[in-house]
């Protein structure tokens, strides 16, 4: 891996290159903050979560039973929801993911013991002989109960391809009505809550181009203004339709025109938000989540920035349809996704070994998120517990953050924060990936302010060479104090295990204030952020 000598430009708001110059830092990398023009808020959704009624995500990783020696609240596992407070999860989107597709919320509600076993999507990839029937011993009751035990917004994702118009609507009603008023509202009262639910985000289906009805994209636009014209206004909704998989190699900028255009008779319509999926896909390369080279690290981080190229290519095509952009990107869907092999165990479907490189892949993905805050009404990681890119993981009694939550952790203080542009002057990386060579931003990273404290997350992704960097602001202020946490570990491949919890773990990072500038090093593989004060 070779440093470049030359300016890195980074695509999006708030991140540019500086005019090569002398270096005012004496420091590998210079960064010149701008907190006196200050762009959008960045929403907190854009740190959101997603859990499906898939392998080990619901059953045993949030949902252990009221009568589980696990320690629980209302049958949700403890430590789980307090992690989740930890990091402010801000939403929750559920039940899937491809269960949403084939799940009837009826068989949710009522006395346990009552409810149906039912079909789940995922049940024919479960290993022989491992009972996987849906229980629904986890319906709406319980996801709200969850919700509100971490204080996170739900987001619920209806059934489009196996349902009908009523039967969503009826769902909407059975949330969100007040008591007296609908006989579904009366209800749910009877099942214990007397309050209205409020639910404000609904997906209108999810990937509808695949597991969620596999229609095109024209029939899918039919379908989402059948589902939404007569939508119950009981709370003010914010309806999200299927969007593309942005993971296909074209991008699948075919889904989001046939959509838009397929919306143009629906002008009665509201589309307040189009679901992006992008996952950072090796599931057809020998890539696995545990062991990999340095080609492997490279080209996950490679392949994960990318993100930033397919949120621009359907921002513009929605922009053709919609020049005001009233409707946001969702992106409900984001993560790594290796061969498979690394499971937690054969029933846990999904499930893969998460490392350090997983770490530095969310805070790039965070990074091109923060840019693009004026995009984007949310984000959710996928999935958040025992699954693809999980923060936690749980097998029964056993329980662990893996080194992606400490991400989320780092990355708190820019929520709701307003983004502040970033100009880095850094030499660019020229990395080996699977196929090849390829160029890689020598730091990555974002800002925002709040009051007079500037957040700043960095990410340096060699996995060669610590980088200074000096960090001065634009526009008279001086950064007055600071401190910092830093991610690393000298073993790119390192993870927490249930035994070794703590083997990947936050660290102080030392920052100096020399002059107007703070001055840190942010050692290689690493991740950091930075609180500082201006005065
Ligand atoms: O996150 C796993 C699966 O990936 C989801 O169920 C589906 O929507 C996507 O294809």
């Amino acid at each position: 891996m070779q440093r470049r000598a030359f300016l890195k430009t980074a695509a999006g708001a708030g991140l540019g290159a500086v005019a090569a110059s002398r270096s005012a830092f004496a420091a590998d990398a210079e960064i010149v903050l701008t907190p006196g023009t200050p762009g959008p808020v960045i929403s907190p959704h854009i740190y959101g979560h997603f859990i499906e009624h898939l392998g080990g995500v619901i059953y045993d990783g949030i949902w252990v039973g009221r009568d589980s020696k696990i320690p629980n609240v209302g049958g949700i596992r403890k430590r789980f929801v307090d992690d989740m407070k930890r990091i402010a999860a801000p939403n929750l989107r559920w039940p899937g993911g491809c269960f949403a597709d084939g799940y009837h919320w009826r068989d949710g509600i009522g006395p346990a013991a009552e409810r149906p076993r039912t079909y789940n999507f995922w049940e024919p990839r479960m290993p022989k002989g491992v009972h996987a029937t849906e229980t629904n011993r986890f319906g709406i009751h319980e996801f709200m109960h969850l919700c509100r035990l971490v204080g996170a917004e739900p987001y619920v994702a209806a059934n489009v391809g196996s349902s009908t118009p009523k039967e969503f609507h009826d769902w909407v009603a059975y949330c969100n009505a007040p008591r007296g008023t609908l006989s579904l509202a009366d209800e749910r009262a009877a099942h214990g809550a007397e309050e209205p639910f409020a639910i404000r985000y609904w997906g209108v289906g999810n990937e509808s181009w695949g597991c969620g009805g596999d229609m095109k994209a024209g029939e899918y636009a039919t379908e989402y203004r059948k589902f939404v014209t007569q939508f119950p206004m009981y709370t003010q909704p914010y309806l999200v339709a299927t969007g593309p998989r942005g993971h296909s190699a074209d991008r699948d900028l075919g889904w989001t025109e046939g959509f838009f255009e397929g919306m143009q008779g629906g002008h009665r319509s509201r589309v307040d938000g189009f679901a992006l999926h992008y996952y950072t896909d090796f599931r057809q390369t020998p890539e696995d989540g545990a062991k990999f080279d340095a080609k492997g690290w490279y080209a996950v981080l490679h392949k994960g920035v990318r993100m930033q190229e397919v949120i621009e290519d359907h921002w513009r095509v929605m922009g053709q349809y919609d020049p005001e952009h009233h409707t946001k990107l969702v992106i409900d869907e984001w993560g790594n996704w290796y061969r498979g092999g690394t499971e937690l165990g054969p029933a846990y479907l999904l499930s893969q070994t998460i490392t350090l490189r997983d770490a530095l892949h969310a805070a790039m993905t965070f990074d091109i998120f923060n840019r693009n805050a004026e995009k984007i009404e949310m984000a959710n990681v996928a999935q958040t517990i025992n699954c693809l890119h999980s923060l936690f993981a749980a097998v029964e009694n056993q329980y662990t953050r893996t080194p992606a939550y400490y991400t989320f952790e780092m990355y708190r203080a820019h929520m709701g924060a307003r983004l502040i542009p970033m100009e880095v002057k850094v030499p660019e990386l020229t990395v080996p990936i699977l196929d090849g060579s390829a160029k890689l931003a020598g730091i990555s990273g974002s800002a925002s302010i709040r009051d007079r404290r500037l957040s700043v997350t960095l990410t340096n992704p060699s996995l060669d060479a610590a980088v200074t960097a000096g960090i001065r602001l634009a526009g008279g202020g001086r950064v007055a104090e600071g401190r910092g946490t830093v991610l690393t570990h000298e073993d790119m491949t390192a993870r927490n295990t249930f035994d070794d919890p703590d083997n990947v773990t936050l660290a102080e990072l030392s920052v100096q204030i020399r002059g107007d500038a703070a001055h840190v090093t942010i050692p290689k593989q690493a991740v950091v952020a930075l609180e500082l004060q201006v005065s």
